[in-house]
């Protein structure tokens, strides 16, 4: 069976392929399925963009399709940057989006964060399903690690005393917020993928 991953994120893609690993599906990304048609995520949510991504795909391929919408929500800067968090500075560069992470933060002593992902499967039929999780941590000032993408080096996870890019990806697929959603997503679809 094929599964399209409706994203070009190597980093995603690895945590997607790691965890839903399974012999009787062929994953494919959309560059390795040739898809290049634009995908407009104008939801409101984290639930609403990864819905628009997985079904658009979907429809336009008849398969089916698996997306995802995550980003960082930051609680003394009212949860941004949220949705926006691949394009929270101008350039939308991890390192600019990250400095401007601290720079906002700069004096605030409430670093309560957590990452957000929301994953839906769309099936050429109309069928949906769809699971969000979330990973709690504090941000830091001072960046640590080289792992991960992202925010990830300032992504502070108290359960290990280290940022999000000091940890392998291994144990990152332990905790993470796209982790616990693939998890409760594969749980979701055991029988259509024929996991034993
Ligand atoms: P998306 O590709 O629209 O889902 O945007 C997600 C953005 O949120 C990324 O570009 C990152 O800035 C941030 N993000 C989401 N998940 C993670 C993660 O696991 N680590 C670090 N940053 C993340």
């Amino acid at each position: 069976m094929k599964v399209v991953i409706a994203t070009n994120n190597k980093n995603k893609v690895k945590e997607f392929k790691s965890i839903l690993n399974n012999e009787n599906i062929e994953f494919l990304t959309l560059n390795e399925i040739g898809y290049h048609k634009e995908i407009i995520e104008d939801g409101n949510s984290f639930e609403e963009n990864s819905l628009i991504k997985a079904r658009q795909v979907s429809k336009d391929l008849g398969c089916i399709a698996i997306a995802d919408d995550s980003g960082l929500e930051v609680y003394a800067l009212n949860m941004a940057p949220g949705i926006y968090s691949a394009r929270y500075s101008k350039s939308g560069l991890d390192e600019d989006n990250n400095n401007l992470l601290i720079k906002n933060l700069k004096g605030i002593k409430d670093r309560r964060a957590r990452y957000v992902c929301a994953i839906t499967i769309a099936y050429p039929d109309g069928k949906i399903l769809s699971q969000t999780e979330y990973c709690y941590g504090l941000i830091i000032d001072e960046k640590r690690g080289k792992n991960g993408f992202g925010y990830d080096p300032y992504f502070y996870f108290e359960d290990l005393d280290k940022t999000f890019a000091e940890i392998s990806l291994e144990e990152k697929n332990k905790y993470s917020h796209r982790a616990k959603a693939l998890r409760k997503i594969k749980e979701l679809i055991n029988e259509d993928f024929s996991i034993k």
